[in-house]
């Protein structure tokens, strides 16, 4: 599919562990990296627990993540501190490493003969340089630091600083161009009103996310409008007619009635009650949607529905999508690219055609040969591979990266399966 190659969203090196008790950490999300372009649908796959929906809600900062950064339209929204939290102990014992040698060196050169005072100056001398180095060292981090924590918290100030700017910029230019009062009145009211919607603003606003749970995610209190329309009046939207007359675009847009506003969300079907949290994410305009396995809870039928609206809503709204499923049959048609995750890992990543003719990770074939097919004599012959990460992979002289192989299709291995995969595929 067609789509500018612009990046609208970048994970990079993205770690989400969750304490478990004392000492005890789960890495539901390990260093993984990719990035989605503007217009494009990235499908995330990976079995049961694998830590889909764990970077779906760090990237629209429901957790402070671990490490890594996330940048959406440039600006970093995510910043974790613990890499170089890292790099400071490192440097540390790189330092005490470096002194206890240098003290050593002396010593060895004073009782094989040195001078004594040539051999203290020189020794001195190198632990300035070591002292210099560390110090550099812990200030680079230190500032790293200071400001992956600013850009966490104040992202969204920060964001709301430039559009209200831009704002101002505006509005000089529009009085400027005013040639009466009552011109200058309007432009005055129109910007009064623009400013107390920017001032709302939040860069994460361009974010929305389609949940897993389509009963758990809309509280059973509120009717379907107050549901769709509860990010609009959180943004400062007052004016009652406008809102139901958006709640109502919406609600036809996603195939639903008018009627419907009023209702609850227990008297709505499963695919019914998934309409309505599309219907709560698109009123925002988000530029990127993170769906949420939107249809696993769903029978096949409405499935086909709901990516089908979803397709539309996409070459309607422009939208960009990460798309989260289970299973490699859903996102197949409906992804420009796949990243496959296997236990916080990325293991895989490649344009969706690439990686169903030349499924090369372990994991990735097995997920594949689970894929049903309608044909009798397939199936009869059809194979399931089972994963067994422990007798696939020897890691322990070497570990494993990310490597490109062919353009843009990446994947989790050392330096021997990398030459084997590049075998198999008669590179
Ligand atoms: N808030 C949390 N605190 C502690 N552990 C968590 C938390 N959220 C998720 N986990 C753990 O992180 C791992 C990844 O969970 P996640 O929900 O991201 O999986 P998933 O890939 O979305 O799975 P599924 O396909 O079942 O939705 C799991 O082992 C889960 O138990
Ligand atoms: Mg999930």
């Amino acid at each position: 599919m067609e789509h500018q190659e612009e990046t609208l969203l970048k994970v990079e090196h993205l770690c989400q562990y969750f304490k478990m008790g004392p000492g005890r950490e789960l890495k539901a999300v390990d260093d993984v990296s990719f990035d989605i372009k503007k217009g494009e649908v990235f499908g995330l796959v990976g079995e049961s627990g694998c830590g889909k929906t764990t970077t779906g809600r760090s990237i629209i900062k429901l957790y402070d993540i671990t490490s890594g950064n996330v940048y959406f339209k440039g600006q970093r929204i995510c910043a974790g501190t613990r890499s170089y939290k890292e790099a400071i102990r490192a440097a540390r014992t790189a330092y005490r490493e470096k002194i206890a040698a240098l003290d050593k060196q002396k010593k060895e050169e004073i009782e094989q003969g040195a001078d004594r005072a040539q051999a203290e100056e020189l020794n001195k001398k190198l632990r300035t340089e070591a002292e210099e180095q560390y110090r550099t060292a812990v200030l680079e981090n230190r500032k790293l630091i200071a400001s992956a924590k600013h850009d966490q918290k104040f992202c969204d100030k920060d964001h709301a600083e430039k559009v209200v700017a831009s704002f101002k910029e505006e509005r000089e230019k529009a009085l400027a161009a005013c040639s009466s009062d009552e011109e200058r009145k309007k432009v005055e009211k129109d910007y009064k009103t623009r400013l107390r919607v920017a001032s709302h603003e939040r860069i994460v606003n361009r974010i929305q996310m389609i949940f897993q749970d389509p009963i758990a995610s809309l509280n059973p209190r509120m009717t379907v409008r107050d549901i769709i329309a509860e990010g609009l009046i959180i943004h400062g939207i007052k004016d009652k007619d406008y809102i139901d007359e958006k709640v109502y675009n919406i609600l036809e847009k996603v195939g639903l009635v008018r009627e419907h506003a009023g209702r609850y969300p227990h008297e709505f079907s499963g695919g019914q009650r998934q309409r309505i949290g599309i219907a709560r994410s698109v009123i925002m305009e988000p530029e990127l949607i993170i769906a949420d396995e939107p249809v696993s809870a769903l029978d096949v039928s409405i499935q086909a529905q709901v990516i089908n609206l979803l397709n539309d809503l996409r070459s309607e709204l422009g939208i960009t999508v990460l798309f989260i499923a289970h299973d490699l049959s859903v996102v197949k048609y409906f992804s420009d690219r796949i990243g496959v995750m296997y236990f916080g890992k990325m293991v895989e990543l490649a344009p969706s055609d690439e990686l169903f003719a030349h499924p090369l990770h372990p994991y990735t074939r097995s997920l594949l040969s689970a894929i049903p097919l309608p044909d009798p004599q397939y199936e009869k012959q059809r194979r399931r591979i089972t994963y067994n990460p422990l007798a696939e992979h020897d890691y322990s002289v070497e570990g494993p990266t990310m490597r490109e192989i062919t353009p843009g299709h990446f994947i989790y291995c050392n330096g021997a399966e990398f030459e084997k995969y590049k075998e198999e595929l008669g590179l």
